[in-house]
């Protein structure tokens, strides 16, 4: 399984906080999108650690095909799949 799956082709609006530490689900997997829960062990992929640097609102891929990961880019309105 080379390819992440589309958990959804849109992102997911979230509030992070100032300092706080997210895990990104890279494989698509995960339960608790957008976030990483581990299901990635049956995949190659691993999430992607990121830190918020202010409070506020960000929109996380949910495509996982961003370009620009862990953030929305676009690109799931692209998507032929
Ligand atoms: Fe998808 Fe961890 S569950 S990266
Ligand atoms: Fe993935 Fe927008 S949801 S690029």
């Amino acid at each position: 399984m080379s390819e992440p799956m589309i958990a959804q082709k849109a992102p997911y609006e979230v509030e992070v906080e100032a300092g706080k530490t997210y895990f990104w689900c890279a494989c698509g997997h995960s339960k608790t999108q957008p976030f990483c829960d581990g299901s990635h062990r049956h995949t190659h992929m691993t999430p992607i650690k990121f830190v918020a640097e202010e409070s506020e609102t960000v929109y996380l891929c949910g495509c996982k095909h961003s370009e620009s990961k862990p953030f929305c880019d676009g690109t799931h309105a692209h998507l032929d799949t």
